[in-house]
């Protein structure tokens, strides 16, 4: 089972384009935000506990995440390949993902990183609204559902996260960054760091992902263009 992992800052892009590539690929989608938002909505204890850091725009800590993380790629579904989108966050975390993959024969094929900067990131995380079914994300402005307020996917009713307030964006902003860097500089070290300009159109940077990912071993279908490494 070889990873893909979708780096970027939040609201960079990486949940618009992890169902594109994975619908190319034919892996699931792994999100660790979006298993967090059902343990939410689902009034677990994990999701009791991780709530009181997302709504402070909180990483939650590394032992439980690394723990939801692995449990997921346990699952059958996961055997082949996996899209990675939100994890991992901190070094800690990527060194988990580098030792449980090797376990199991497997690697992190490509991180690709979503470069999008600061000013741009509030901007779309203020205008996101997401699905209750799957939180597929959409935008007021630029990337607008069929029919308002429903999801063009799966039918299920959009709603604003709680964390997308401006407080909060900001507190996200500020707390998560450093240690993007530090999972950035893990994989350019690790040889399989791909950027992808993410201030292009969602098509466009759908495109340079699967242009990214030539060469990797995790080839899309009809691919021709390479992208910057
Ligand atoms: P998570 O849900 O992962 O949030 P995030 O990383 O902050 O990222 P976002 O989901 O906000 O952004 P995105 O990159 O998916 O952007 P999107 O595609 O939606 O995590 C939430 C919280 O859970 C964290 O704060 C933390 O507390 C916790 N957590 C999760 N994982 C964790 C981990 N591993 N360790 C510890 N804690 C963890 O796009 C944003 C908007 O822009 C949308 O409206 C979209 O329509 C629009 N858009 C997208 N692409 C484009 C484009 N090219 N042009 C114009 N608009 C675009
Ligand atoms: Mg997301």
């Amino acid at each position: 089972m070889n990873a893909v992992v979708l780096l970027g800052a939040p609201g960079a892009g990486k949940g618009t384009q992890a169902p594109l590539l994975a619908e190319r690929l034919g892996v699931p989608i792994v999100a660790t935000g979006g298993l967090f938002r059902a343990a939410v909505r689902d009034g677990t204890p994990l999701g009791m506990d991780a709530r009181r850091y997302m709504d402070a725009g909180q990483l939650v800590p590394d032992d439980i995440t690394v723990r939801l993380l692995l449990d997921r790629l346990g699952r059958a579904d996961a055997a082949h390949g996996v899209i990675l989108d939100g994890f991992p966050r901190t070094r800690v975390q990527a060194q988990a993902l580098d030792e449980a993959l090797a376990e199991r024969g497997a690697r992190v094929a490509a991180a690709v990183l979503v470069d999008v900067p600061a000013e741009e990131l509030i901007d779309r995380m203020s205008g996101r609204w997401i699905c209750r079914a799957a939180g597929h994300p959409y935008h007021e402005r630029f990337s607008r559902p069929h029919v308002p307020g429903i999801c063009d996917l799966d039918g299920s009713e959009l709603y604003q996260r709680p964390d997308d307030r401006p407080d909060t964006i900001r507190a996200r902003m500020a707390q998560q960054l450093s240690a993007l860097e530090d999972v950035i500089e893990h994989y350019r070290q690790s040889g399989v760091l791909k950027t992808v300009d993410g201030l292009q159109g969602i098509r466009e940077v759908a495109d340079a992902i699967n242009a990214a990912l030539v060469g990797t071993g995790i080839e899309p279908a009809g691919t021709t263009e390479r992208a910057a490494g």
